[in-house]
């Protein structure tokens, strides 16, 4: 009954917040205050061994690419924020301002913070008022590639940027060895200025591996088609019949904040191994990662490392996941890296490999259709034994995805929107086997907060060796998802579809762990 007392801001309180976001223009006044700080200084030393940064949410206007200026909602002033590169187990303290014209929150997405860290207004903490500090600590676990982001209002200010990466170095030696790396933040913009891209709506599993993919190539081509005549060139009003009524119409891909011309060169040199950490950010868009000319092994699932590397041509990734994926530099030349979703690389989603010495060789693109590409999918990977084991009580829960009919906004867990819903009590050590039902008409990439989890299963098959994740997609259609935890850190944590429009639209509930 606390809990209930506690619970989040209501969904109405939320869309009305989301409205005021119109008034965001404010903020540049506000924001003017920023200018003390160095965007490369902003990591100190603390006291105690306690590392600290400081972060503010303030609005600028930012450059997609030459000529595209919109209007973002940033950390520090950049799109990506300030890639915050922590060590597994140190203690770190983010004294957070927010210069925005609206509250916000910082969430830490795949980091096991205690509770009241969590960034979840209403639920673990008030919204940061604007002209208000905050001050997050917590020790930095697990090891792996992590991000954080805002959980106020994520229609809007997800969307207008504010998230960045967020690297956990682990105390150990990496599994997988490299000699660079690079980290690449996917994202979607409705710019209204190019032509509306498909929405992505079937999720990755069905376009994964090589049976899926062909399928799944197919049903993207002609669902591509289908949408645009559906939204009209250009035009918006999202799909009558696939829900999400006030989805945006994304036309702009980005790298890094940057579309291709824009993205900056990867440089590499020959005989290097080269690590690229892949976070998706978008609110509505998957994206299938492939580099002309090498295979890319895919090494981390949501920063957890797999037992071997998998080797594939092109790693789908839905919104909220990371991959970690390596390739071996071993064909000098330039070639481009790009997404093989219809129109993504067009819309700007590519960014040059350049070897040294070959700087000003013209860049090769992917060759050979979609359809032919050996691509990453769950059930490729072996997990490493990495969850504590259980001591408790075993659970199973069933969680029925649903909405969008009709073109609404409304998506539910067993029917009920939240914050009104039955959370999942559980206690330390007790052992929760989540099994996710899709009865909608879009994939949804649900994400646990707090913890990571294992996947069991996949649409009835079991994985030989189960995946450690914190989010993980359930396709459209009847797709089913079978994943298990290990209750281990206390609180109430949200488990949630990660698309803001379908969270918003209620997609979330709560997992209490006492
Ligand atoms: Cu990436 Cu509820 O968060
Ligand atoms: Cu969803």
């Amino acid at each position: 009954m606390q809990a209930r007392r506690k619970r989040s801001l209501s969904r109405r309180e939320f869309l009305k917040r989301s409205g005021m976001a119109g008034l965001g223009g404010l903020a540049l006044t506000v924001g003017a205050g920023a200018l003390r700080r160095e965007p490369r200084a902003f990591a100190q030393p603390g006291s105690a061994g306690t590392r600290e940064f400081h972060l503010e949410a303030r609005q600028v206007r930012w450059e997609l690419a030459p000529g595209k200026r919109i209007k973002a909602m940033t950390y520090n002033g950049q799109v990506p924020g300030p890639a915050l590169r922590l060590h597994e187990g140190e203690r770190v303290r983010v004294v957070f301002t927010n210069a925005l014209a609206e509250p916000t929150t910082l969430h830490w997405h795949g980091v096991d913070v205690p509770n009241a860290m969590d960034g979840v207004p209403g639920l673990t903490q008030k919204p940061v008022a604007p002209g208000e500090t905050f001050v997050y600590e917590f020790e930095a676990r697990p090891a792996g590639t992590r991000w954080y982001h805002t959980h106020f209002d994520s229609v809007t200010q997800l969307d207008l940027g504010l998230y960045a990466p967020l690297i956990i170095e682990p105390a150990q030696p990496d599994p997988f060895p490299f000699n660079r790396e690079y980290t690449l933040v996917l994202d979607d913009w409705s710019t209204r200025s190019s032509l509306a891209l498909p929405r992505t709506v079937e999720g990755t599993a069905r376009a994964q591996g090589s049976m899926g993919g062909m399928m799944g190539g197919m049903m993207g081509q002609g669902m591509g088609g289908m949408m645009e005549c559906m939204m009209g060139r250009g035009g918006m009003r999202g799909g009558m019949m696939m829900g999400g009524g006030r989805t945006p119409a994304y036309d702009t891909m980005t790298i890094n904040g940057k579309a291709y011309p824009a993205t900056a060169p990867l440089m590499v040199r020959k005989g290097e191994r080269v690590r690229l950490r892949l976070i998706n950010a978008s609110a509505d868009h998957t994206h299938i990662v492939r580099l002309a000319g090498h295979r890319l092994q895919v090494t981390h699932t949501d920063g957890n490392p797999l037992e071997q590397p998998v080797d594939v041509d092109a790693v789908p990734i839905t919104p909220s996941e990371r991959y970690d994926v390596q390739f071996v530099a071993d064909h000098p030349g330039a070639w481009f890296l790009s997404c093989a979703e219809p129109g993504h690389a067009r819309a700007g989603e590519q960014v040059r490999v350049i070897y040294k010495g070959h700087e000003n060789a013209s860049p090769v693109a992917p060759a050979g259709a979609v359809t032919d590409l050996q691509a990453w999918h769950y059930g490729l990977g072996q997990g490493r034994t990495m969850l504590p084991s259980p001591s408790g009580q075993e659970h199973t829960f069933d969680l029925t995805l649903s909405g969008g009919m009709m073109g609404s906004d409304a998506w539910t867990i067993n029917g009920q929107q939240y914050p009104e819903v039955d959370p999942l009590r559980l206690r330390r050590g007790d052992l929760a086997r989540v099994r996710f039902l899709n009865h909608s008409m879009e994939a949804h990439p649900m994400h646990l907060h707090g913890q990571s989890f294992r996947v069991l299963s996949l649409n009835g098959q079991p994985l030989a060796r189960p995946l450690v994740k914190d989010s993980i997609d359930v396709e459209a259609h009847m797709g089913a998802v079978e994943v298990e935890l290990v209750a281990s850190n206390p609180g109430d944590w949200l488990l949630h579809c990660h698309k803001p429009m379908h969270m918003e639209g209620g997609m979330m509930t709560l997992v209490q762990i006492s």
